[in-house]
């Protein structure tokens, strides 16, 4: 009967320590979130770039990227990161025919640039925020991100990256 009792109160003891253990895992899960870690969007991490799938090869080399009317970089004004097996580059579309294509290493401390605010790429790790040119706007990053050339023909945006 005694060694009953006691089993029953190490199994409350053990479980009380459990579900607080549970519940503090919970509240530092909540804290981690909201310290904005994975999150797409915060307020000196800009939000998430859309992302488009390019192609390696052709005639010229480089990445080549299908832009029709459902393409994120359709419209003049258009961001994209495209993702390809030769690398991800950052993609602009600066005006009719236009586009520019950046690396998507930052010049800081070599995180991926992977997002955006109004018109300026944003780098999420520490927000340096660079122009469709690739130029500083803010840093701590001090050196632009490397721009590539581009060709637009035919609806193919092929970077020569
Ligand atoms: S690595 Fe991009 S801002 Fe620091």
């Amino acid at each position: 009967m005694k060694l009953t009792e006691q089993t029953r109160r190490q199994f409350c003891t053990h479980g009380c320590q459990a579900v607080s253990l549970a519940a503090l895992g919970g509240a530092v899960a909540t804290v981690l979130e909201s310290c904005g870690g994975s999150s797409p969007t915060s307020a000196s991490g800009g939000t998430a770039l859309p992302t488009v799938t390019g192609a390696v090869g052709g005639g010229g080399g480089g990445i080549t990227v299908t832009i029709d009317a459902t393409s994120p970089l359709s419209p003049v004004g258009g961001l994209a990161l495209v993702q390809s097996p030769a690398g991800t580059v950052l993609v602009a579309h600066t005006a009719q025919n236009t586009f520019t294509a950046l690396s998507a290493r930052c010049t800081h401390q070599a995180c991926a640039v992977t997002n955006y605010a109004g018109n300026a790429f944003v780098c999420p790790c520490h927000g340096s925020q660079f122009d469709t040119s690739g130029r500083v706007l803010n840093g701590p990053a001090t050196v632009p991100l490397s721009s590539y050339q581009t060709d637009f023909t035919n609806g193919v945006l092929t970077i020569l990256a």
